[in-house]
């Protein structure tokens, strides 16, 4: 442990020395290298520390691991993209994607550019899981924590073959076709169907936007019921 503590202190000498140097020429001013996130003219770091300070504010709604919760109400959000969970994220901050429960939260504390990276990466690391291990303790706190990371998703009724045609053909492209979701393109299943569903209704009225929104107009609510279907069986 010392002898690693010695190592890191004499690379740190060395760098400084070398940085000395470097500033003797008057660095240029620091580039982005492709790809690279910069706050304020710095390289972004990710602060797990922070990260964890922030999730105390969401986790009264999402769930300390995001599971989302409150019948599904609140979405899971862990293990979602990290660049779509802050793309939305920013859109709540601006008013562009309407969320009445979140506004004080967005605004209030006034989650900077570091507070939202550091937290959407946190929240994508996050595995969940759909159902209880099978040699749950005994011990009543021990099972809590465990149930943290179990998201569960009430089945939908409705014609699994239908709704799954239907997600195969028209949905599949983009979300997966599991329903895991790509980049941008966030996962649909296992997500809370309540919250899927009021998604949709925002699309159809036009509060939120969603690509050939003429497509969702056109199928009936018995569609809807098979597709609600299809995605909460895929819990596995
Ligand atoms: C008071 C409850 C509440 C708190 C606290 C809260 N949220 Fe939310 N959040 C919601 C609700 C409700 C929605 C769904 C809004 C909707 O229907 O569009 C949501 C949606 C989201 C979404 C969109 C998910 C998706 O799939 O598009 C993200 C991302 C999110 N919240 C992140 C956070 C983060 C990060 C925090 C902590 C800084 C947080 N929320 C704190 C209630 C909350
Ligand atoms: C051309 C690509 C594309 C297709 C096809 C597509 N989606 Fe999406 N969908 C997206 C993108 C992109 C988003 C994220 C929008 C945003 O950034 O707000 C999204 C978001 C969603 C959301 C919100 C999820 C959340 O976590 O808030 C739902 C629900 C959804 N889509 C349902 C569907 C359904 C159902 C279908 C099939 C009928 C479908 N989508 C087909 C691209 C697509």
């Amino acid at each position: 442990m010392m002898m690693i503590r010695h190592l890191g202190a004499a690379a740190a000498f060395i760098l400084a020395l070398v940085s000395a140097a470097d500033a003797q020429q008057a660095p240029p001013p620091v580039a982005a290298a492709p790809g690279q996130i910069m706050i304020k003219g710095k390289p972004y770091v990710y602060d797990r520390d922070n990260a964890m300070d922030v999730m105390r504010i969401c986790a009264g709604c999402h769930g300390e691991l995001g599971a989302g919760g409150g019948g599904g109400s609140y979405p899971r959000l862990g293990g979602l993209n990290a660049d779509y969970l802050a793309d939305q994220m920013r859109k709540f901050k601006s008013r562009e994607r309407e969320n009445i429960p979140m506004i004080p939260f967005a605004v209030d504390r006034e989650l900077n550019e570091q507070d939202v990276l550091d937290v959407t990466r946190f929240l994508s690391e996050v595995k969940l899981d759909t159902k209880p291990p099978a040699d749950m303790p005994n011990d009543g706190y021990a099972r809590l924590q465990i149930m943290k990371k179990v998201l569960q998703i009430p089945r939908e009724a409705g014609d699994l073959a239908a709704g799954k045609e239907f997600y195969g053909n028209d949905c599949a492209p983009c979300h997966g076709r599991k329903g895991e979701g790509r980049l941008k393109k966030p996962l649909l299943a296992p997500q809370h169907i309540s919250y899927l569903k009021v998604q949709v209704a925002s699309f159809l009225s036009g509060k939120r936007p969603h690509d050939d929104v003429e497509l969702l107009k056109s199928k009936s609510e018995t569609e809807w019921a098979n597709l609600w279907a299809y995605l909460s069986s895929l819990q596995d």
